[in-house]
């Protein structure tokens, strides 16, 4: 079977590299065998393969957060997982053709769901959900704040709140983003610029804005802070700027904003299976609920890995690399 490997930390389409590698075996008795259908390649994916993400595995290996797959083998113990089911694999390293993993770390997912869209659940839905929910309690008619809007999580943030009545500004890089933002119900969209402040000092006419969600981090956390009202929470998940986060102290000092960080496993890992189980299920209704599909550019096989990367790192892509490792989907 085939499956990626990093030899070496550095730029990513340089030390991805495709190779054969033996079988995973038959399932011990409590575990399962999946064939990875797809797998999407996100910012962490990337920030692994250069090794500045927060797992830094010894050499070689292999990334790869989340993915989708067919059940082809199950233990004898096993009984909450049959041969055929569709899942998603709770555990990482998976760019790979096949895993085998405990049976208590995939999720079933319904019978008809669109495989692409289920290579992206595990992440992004819960992180968008988590982030609206579990920092600043949010009735309708609030208002929030988020940086790169555009992005999966950024969109799926706004599908999310739009349906629970808070209302968003979205702030993005290009004006090129507005139209799809707009169509996802965002209520205000603008550039990230020295003008920020000003412009949503505009939207709010006196109204409090109490969180603010960053994905970009440097001197973008600087921005988005200064646009929060005093006592606010400023929740920092993401670093797409590759820069250190630059904030005055008087935002802290005297205006008491709250930094805080968000990453997924941790909210996650405190959770019950049962809890984990019916957490993906909410979001799988959602989903369906608010008819919306992640946009995806583009599918690639797996022996073109170092091109998928390359690609998944280009600006202003019009949405999510997948990568399905075996065959068509
Ligand atoms: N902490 C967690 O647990 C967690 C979980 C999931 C995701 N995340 C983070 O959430 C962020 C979005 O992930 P995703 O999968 O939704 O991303 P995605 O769909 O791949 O989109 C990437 C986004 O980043 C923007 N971007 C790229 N470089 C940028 C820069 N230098 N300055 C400003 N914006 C930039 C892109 O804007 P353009 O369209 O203008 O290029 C695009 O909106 C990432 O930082 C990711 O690591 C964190």
């Amino acid at each position: 079977m085939k499956k990626v490997v990093v030899n070496a930390y550095g730029e990513p389409e340089e030390v991805v590299e495709c190779v054969e590698v033996e079988d995973v075996g038959v399932p011990d008795g409590d575990e399962v065998v999946l064939h990875v259908l797809a797998f999407p390649i996100n910012p962490a994916d990337i920030s692994f393969c250069r090794g500045r993400y927060r797992l830094k595995p010894p050499l070689p290996a292999t990334p790869g957060a989340e993915c989708v797959g067919r059940i082809t083998a199950v233990g004898s113990f096993v009984s909450s997982v049959k041969v055929g089911d569709l899942v998603i694999n709770l555990d990482r390293e998976n760019w790979a053709q096949k895993r085998r993993v405990k049976s208590n770390r995939v999720v079933v997912l319904p019978a008809g769901i669109d495989p692409c869209q289920a290579a992206m659940l595990r992440i992004n839905p819960p992180t968008a959900r988590l982030l609206l929910e579990d920092f600043v309690e949010l009735k309708e008619g609030d208002w929030v704040i988020q940086n790169a809007a555009n992005s999966s999580v950024g969109q799926l943030a706004i599908k999310l709140a739009r349906s629970r009545g808070i209302r968003t500004i979205n702030v993005v890089r290009s004006e090129d983003a507005f139209p799809t933002l707009y169509k996802l119900g965002a209520d205000v969209c603008l550039i990230d610029n020295g003008n920020l402040v000003a412009q949503v000092h505009d939207v709010l006419r006196g109204a409090d804005l109490r969180l603010g969600i960053d994905a970009v981090a440097g001197s973008a956390t600087a921005r988005l802070a200064s646009c929060l009202s005093p006592g606010a929470t400023l929740c920092i998940y993401g670093s797409m700027s590759g820069d250190a986060i630059t904030i005055a102290p008087s935002e802290l000092v005297y205006r008491n904003i709250h930094m805080r960080g968000f990453i997924l496993g941790r909210h996650l890992d405190v959770l019950s299976e049962d809890r984990i189980r019916s957490l993906y299920k909410e979001i799988i209704e959602d989903l369906d609920r608010f008819d919306f599909k992640i946009p995806i550019e583009q599918v690639y096989p797996i022996e073109n890995i170092g091109r998928a990367i390359a690609h998944a790192q280009r600006s202003r892509h019009a949405g999510k690399i997948l990568v399905a490792p075996n065959g068509s989907i």
